[in-house]
């Protein structure tokens, strides 16, 4: 019997604060508002009426702290139990503020999701999807890097000859030309710093067809070997981007929608003004607004299975 197809948004970079906090950070101008319309398409009559789930990337909260990132997780999960499909969890580092493996630090998220829901696989038609907590990239230390490791590894060699879709919050992949990427983005962790899950992409990662992350609040795609890497800007930074994907027996089709002009905040920009006096270009993207948005090629593309 053919599977069935399954289509679904990811939710990115939403640093969604529902709740004000002592502790509260400044976050993102009308991220809150932008956050809210995105899980408020999945209601009928919506833009992403008929998904059958969100599938998060990270970020999905602004924290910066223990106290605020607790009020937030929480208002979080108070509003995702309202959603009418189900929301899959990838970790972000605004999550555990670049804690990943720290009890203390993950304990928001493990009370929100369960402390099953930060690398685990679950079923999308004729392919899988497996999550990865990447979310403390060049911060982590050698016991996190082998135990991330043993996890990577045991989704990849689960399931053999299942087309997989890796989501992990951060990029394993620079979309954007390497050196300018990590100067526009201005953090190292710009990319998955750790050599050792690249190498076990090349060894045992035959059947990931596609990684999903977030991260970098910019959109773009590139494909090396037989795998393309994704990224799309979330809610909070503009341009306000967020995928929708769509498994049939045959494909992995991607599509990148905007949210609507009129709640785009060109302030929110992490790759040019007002944060840098210049926009940032790169060889193949020769303007700020194709550094931001990506080219045709990157915002809609088919991956034959
Ligand atoms: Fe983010
Ligand atoms: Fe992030």
């Amino acid at each position: 019997m053919a599977a069935k197809t399954v289509r679904f948004a990811v939710a990115n970079d939403l640093h969604a604060q529902f709740v004000p906090s002592v502790t509260m950070h400044t976050g993102y101008p009308g991220a809150n508002a932008r956050a809210e319309w995105l899980l408020s398409q999945v209601e009928y009559g919506g833009a992403l009426a008929g998904v059958d789930f969100i599938m998060g990337a990270g970020d999905f909260i602004h924290g910066e702290n223990l106290a605020s990132i607790g009020a937030e997780m929480a208002a979080l999960k108070e509003r995702l139990a309202k959603l009418p499909v189900p929301f899959h969890p990838c970790c972000g580092n605004h999550e555990v503020r670049q804690q990943e493996g720290d009890a203390a630090w993950e304990s928001p998220y493990v009370r929100a999701f369960g402390a099953d829901k930060f690398d685990y696989a679950i079923p999308a038609g004729a392919a899988e999807i497996i999550v990865l907590n990447n979310a403390g990239t060049f911060h982590v230390g050698a016991a996190r890097r082998e135990a991330r490791l043993e996890n990577f590894r045991r989704l990849l060699r689960a399931r053999p000859g299942v087309p997989k879709i890796l989501v992990c919050h951060i990029p394993f992949l620079p979309v954007r030309d390497n050196a300018v990427l990590r100067e526009s983005f201005g953090f190292l962790s710009y990319k998955a710093l750790e050599v050792e899950l690249l190498d076990t992409l090349e060894v045992d990662g035959g059947d990931v067809r596609l990684i999903i992350s977030g991260h970098l609040h910019l959109t773009g795609a590139v494909a090396v070997g037989g795998v393309r890497q994704l990224v799309t800007s979330g809610t909070a930074s503009f341009p306000h981007d967020y995928p929708v994907v769509t498994v049939t027996p045959d494909a992995i089709t991607v599509e990148v929608r905007s949210l609507p002009e009129e709640m785009h905040e060109p302030r929110t920009n992490l790759h040019g003004p007002p944060r840098y006096k210049k926009d940032y270009t790169d060889v193949a993207h020769p303007t700020g607004d194709a550094y931001l948005r990506g080219n045709a090629d990157e915002r809609a593309f088919t991956i034959p299975l």
